[in-house]
């Protein structure tokens, strides 16, 4: 185990948030952090809103059917990618786990909230001012963690193979 792999396996869907702001430093970083992920041709054909405000953070979570608790997240960040890019997708998810692990190092814990594919991904572009040309794929909500829930995973023996789908790992 290192550093890295610590912060990631320490890492949990937070729902439950403190009212302790996070410092505008963190998210930035957290942000450069997401930039970093890589993407296909290095097109980056993404971009985030990062959402503060009580007010919007109440819209947004009325539009989210799974994501009430956005609206007592310290920050929300929207991830909306470029449509017209083939690997738009691909490319918003890491950047989204990217920023959710970055946040996670400075003990921001996050919940991610899905956003392409739902009904509410226009509504949230239209709130957020976004060009038509993006799409919504992730929200991220943050904040200090009032509760941490830690969820079971499958086992790796199940899932993981060794050089051929016949060869267990372990
Ligand atoms: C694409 C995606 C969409 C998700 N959407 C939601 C959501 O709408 N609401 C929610 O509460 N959690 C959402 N989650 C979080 C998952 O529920 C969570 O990651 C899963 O239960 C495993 O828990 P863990 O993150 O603590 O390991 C989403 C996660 C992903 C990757």
């Amino acid at each position: 185990m290192n550093v890295v792999t610590t912060i990631i396996r320490s890492r949990h869907s937070v729902r439950k948030f403190k009212t302790d702001s996070i410092d505008d430093k963190v998210i930035q970083d957290a942000l450069e952090c997401a930039l970093c992920a890589p993407t296909a041709m290095n097109h980056q054909p993404y971009l985030f809103v990062i959402v503060k405000q009580k007010d919007t953070l109440s819209k947004i979570a009325g539009f989210a059917d799974h994501g009430r608790f956005i609206e007592d997240s310290q920050a929300c960040v929207a991830v909306f990618g470029e449509k017209q890019e083939t690997y738009y997708l691909e490319d918003c998810c890491a950047a989204t786990e990217n920023l959710i692990l970055a946040l996670q190092a400075y003990g921001v814990c996050s919940c991610w909230v899905a956003g392409d594919k739902k009904s509410y991904a226009e509504p949230v572009r239209e709130l957020l001012k976004v060009p038509l040309k993006y799409t919504l794929v992730s929200l991220v909500a943050a904040g200090y963690p009032a509760e941490v829930p830690v969820v079971k995973k499958k086992l790796m023996k199940t899932l993981v193979y060794f050089e051929k789908y016949e060869e267990k790992l372990l």
